[in-house]
């Protein structure tokens, strides 16, 4: 048989019985529905099964609800494929449909939400991060090009939930230009501008400088832009900096965090503020920049998440 990607969701979690129950409708499935789901062959993982039987009644019950007609089919179909043709390594149409409908947000929550509250929040990844960014000494500045915008010290410890430093920490970060672009989608910045890995020295320390991040409109020439036409809505994110954190024995951290002061703090095109990621650019004293941001983050280790998944479960 042909190597399928979706196999990889075999080796995700494993989901308990009960799971897999509170997954499926609870109603009675339709002859019909149930004939597709029963076409699934012995070989299917448990993963790959529980997930497709789940979508299939899910995806048969919005058709049936809505009374969707052969022109609106051949419309989603359009749209997907046209999601497919847009996008390419610099843009991904498809993660920016899912941010505007609400589910990378969710699965952000789904995934990583613990009961604890004493590590940082995440928040999506989005569809602009890059790896390899360049390694910069800590306090560095990741302004390639001067395109305007004020400037900001970024700056703060990684440590445990313990309160104790983590040294050596990597800390990757990425923003937007004044003009609301990531660099992959400006000809005029040049390759990794306002992007960057640190790694944190021996008190656990981080720091660089930055811009002030300032709003900016996801793209909204493709499908993502339709959706929000057609819901009436507009395409802006408040200013923010897109942190990605690892430190060996810990888990990875995937987070942004936001101006307060931005128009757009409460009304997110993509729902991904969360009240403990909204920080306060002060005036700084120091002579790198206008403004200073403290931002400490915490990251339990690879022990509390487990301890932490198996106090959910009960
Ligand atoms: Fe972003």
């Amino acid at each position: 048989m042909r190597p399928c990607s979706l196999t990889v969701l075999s080796q995700l979690s494993p989901v308990s019985d009960s799971a897999l129950d509170s997954a499926m409708p609870s109603q009675t499935l339709d002859p019909y529905t149930a004939s597709v789901i029963n076409a699934t062959g012995p070989a299917t993982t448990p993963r790959v099964r529980q997930v497709f039987s789940s979508m299939i009644a899910h995806l048969h019950d919005f058709l049936r609800e809505n009374k969707v007609t052969v022109d609106e089919w051949m419309l989603g179909v359009d749209m997907i494929n046209r999601i497919g043709k847009m996008s390419d390594e610099r843009r991904n149409e498809g993660i920016l449909v899912c941010d505007v409908l609400g589910v990378e947000s969710l699965v952000d929550a789904l995934t990583y939400d613990l009961e604890s509250n004493d590590h940082t929040k995440s928040a999506i990844i989005g569809p602009f991060y890059r790896e390899n960014s360049p390694q910069y000494p800590n306090g560095a500045s990741i302004i390639q090009k001067d395109l305007g915008g004020d400037r900001a010290v970024v700056h703060g410890h990684v440590k445990g939930v313990d309160g104790l430093p983590i040294k050596g920490a990597r800390v990757e970060v990425w923003h937007t230009a004044p003009n609301g672009l990531y660099e992959q989608q400006d000809p005029e910045q040049p390759e990794y501008n306002l992007r960057g890995t640190f790694f944190t020295d021996d008190n656990g320390y981080y720091e660089f400088v930055g811009l002030r991040p300032t709003s900016y409109p996801i793209p909204f020439d493709g499908p993502a832009g339709d959706i929000l036409q057609l819901l009436d809505r507009h395409p802006y994110r408040p200013g923010h900096i897109h942190f990605l954190v690892s430190a060996p024995g810990h888990r990875r951290l995937i987070t942004q965090i936001f101006d307060s002061e931005d128009p757009y703090v409460e009304n997110d095109s993509v729902f991904a503020v969360k009240g403990e990621l909204v920080v306060t650019f002060q005036p700084s004293t120091s002579e790198k920049a206008p403004f200073e941001v403290v931002y400490d983050v915490v990251l339990p280790t690879s022990e509390e998440v487990a301890a932490y998944e198996s106090t959910k479960k009960k």
